[in-house]
């Protein structure tokens, strides 16, 4: 047989998660636990730490909205088991259910410590985790809390202890005498337990209480009664027990995550001009000397590469920025931009847009499924769908690619160093072949071979001394008057 190193982590046999609740104080349709913070709904957050712990199992409780819920972990978290709480009757009523259908599903109870957290706390991290079933197991307690001061307790439950300081039990505000109600220490709502003495109180807690709910927290002091040991943890970062009861705390929480995720991107090389508009969700991949202008969103999905500048206010959804791009007060959703490129100001840029390196895309134009080549621009006021241009190529202001023929879609081809005069549109299908130009003002409807110009408007028609004619007496017509009197007098009735 084999021991186990002792310097191994500890690990939780399962972790249960509460997600069962009807979050009332949220006053929403939208299930508390998938309100997302930085893109990812709070369940999320508790789950990807969780994850980090390798937990043997882990079941999340679902009740309330219990049909949002299971679809969002079947589609994020599969591995994930549920079981249902058909009726909210507390925390602890919701643990018994969790047991309940974890034996259904033919799970056992390990020896390892079991682990329950709420689906409302998203800023807990798998190192507090680990922390937490660490200290468990060193004390050897039957049930371990993690806890934390807060400056502003109220609304948590507080942490009774005796006068020796070992913890006696948990009084929710509810039932808080003013006393207790001066405590700082709080039940962060996660807990160690050993299988045991989580079975055994969970049969014996009661509803009598404030709430008429059965509360997880009365295992403690149930625990006690038995004559076993309880312990507590006490968080080193007290925002990581954040709990989220209502929209307030979800900001108050998201400006937190914020912070710690723009501290860690700048402790490794990124630079974010102002920390408190830089909103970068967990996932984003940012490089060494990338810059985040002021005002400026990057999603999970995006990345930034080294040296590139992002904002001010520009969002990236699902989109690549390369290295040395810039991108400024642009919206940017499932573009490439690659590296070198400019984009913006006032730019959006839509699926599908593959912008070249040291290519520009300039203000007041929109790119949809579209890839424009190295080096080629589409400087000012352009709409450009369904397009592939070439290398070297320039589009002029306020061109048009009309891609829609009001049933389908169509696609227009241009070559490599093509000049599209300003204010041309493309209507596809039609393709501009290498090197050709279009003339100003110019509707396309047929191919342009290489190297030939496309000409396609009306011809210009000057009617000399039209204004005197028509418009005798005007200021147009004494200005014209002036001037041609200056260049060729008598010339006005020729
Ligand atoms: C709970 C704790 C409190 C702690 C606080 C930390 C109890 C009795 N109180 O209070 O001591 O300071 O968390 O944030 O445990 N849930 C269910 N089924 C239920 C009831 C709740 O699954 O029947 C879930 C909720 O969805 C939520 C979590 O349990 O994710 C906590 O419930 P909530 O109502 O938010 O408890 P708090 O009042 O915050
Ligand atoms: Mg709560």
């Amino acid at each position: 047989m084999t021991e186990p190193a002792s310097d191994a982590p500890a690990r939780p046999g399962l972790v249960v998660v509460l997600a069962a609740g009807a979050g009332t104080r949220m006053k929403s349709d939208l299930a508390k636990v998938l309100h997302p913070i930085l893109g990812r709904p709070l369940l999320g957050h508790v789950l990807a730490s969780v994850a980090q712990t390798q937990p043997h199992n882990v079941v999340v409780v679902v009740g309330h909205q219990r049909d949002q819920v299971e679809q969002y972990l079947a589609q994020e978290f599969p591995s994930v088991r549920t079981a249902v709480q058909v009726e909210q009757n507390g925390t602890g009523h919701a643990v018994r259910c969790a047991l309940e259908g974890l034996a259904a599903q033919g799970v056992e109870l390990g020896a390892e410590p079991v682990i329950v957290l709420a689906g409302d706390t998203p800023l807990i991290s798998s190192d507090t985790l680990t922390d937490l079933v660490a200290t468990h197991t060193r004390t050897h307690a039957a049930v371990t809390v993690l806890s934390a001061e807060l400056n502003d307790p109220f609304g948590y439950g507080r942490i009774v202890r005796d006068a020796d300081g070992d913890v006696l039990a948990i009084v929710e505000q509810k039932d808080a005498t003013s006393q207790q109600a001066q405590i700082n220490e709080i039940n962060s709502g996660m807990f160690a337990f050993n299988p045991d003495t989580l079975v055994s109180a969970l049969a014996r807690l009661t509803t009598d209480n404030s709430q008429g709910e059965e509360y997880l927290t009365d295992v403690l002091a149930i625990a006690r009664e038995d004559g076993l040991s309880v312990s507590a943890h006490k968080a080193n970062d007290p925002d990581e027990v954040h709990g989220i009861n209502n929209r307030a705390q979800l900001a108050a929480a998201t400006a937190l995550l914020r912070d710690r995720i723009n501290t860690a991107h700048m402790v490794s090389g990124v630079t974010i001009v102002d920390p408190a508009t830089a909103w970068i969700e967990p996932g984003a991949v940012l490089a060494p000397d990338a810059v985040i202008e002021r005002n400026s969103a990057v999603d999970a999905h995006s990345s930034v590469g080294a040296g590139a500048v992002v904002g001010p206010d520009t969002t990236l959804l699902g989109t690549t920025v390369e290295a040395g791009a810039r991108v400024v007060r642009s919206h940017c959703d499932g573009a490439l931009i690659g590296s070198g490129a400019n984009v913006g100001p006032f730019t959006f840029l839509r699926p599908g847009t593959i912008l070249g390196a040291r290519g520009k895309i300039g203000a007041f134009v929109e790119v949809k499924k579209s890839t424009i080549g190295e080096g080629s621009k589409v400087p000012h006021l352009s709409y450009v769908g369904d397009a592939t241009i070439g290398e070297g190529s320039n589009i002029g202001a306020a061109t048009i690619f009309a891609n829609y023929d009001g049933e389908k879609k169509h696609p227009t081809v241009i070559g490599n160093h093509v000049r599209v005069g300003s204010d041309s549109i493309l209507v596809a299908p039609v393709a501009i072949g290498d090197g050709a130009y279009t003339a100003a003002g110019s509707v396309i409807t047929e191919d342009v071979p290489a190297g030939a110009i496309g000409i396609a408007r009306g011809r210009q028609v000057n009617v000399n001394g039209w204004v005197a004619r028509s418009r005798p007496n005007s200021d147009s017509a004494s200005s014209a008057a002036a001037a041609n009197g200056a260049n060729d007098s008598g010339s006005e009735h020729e």
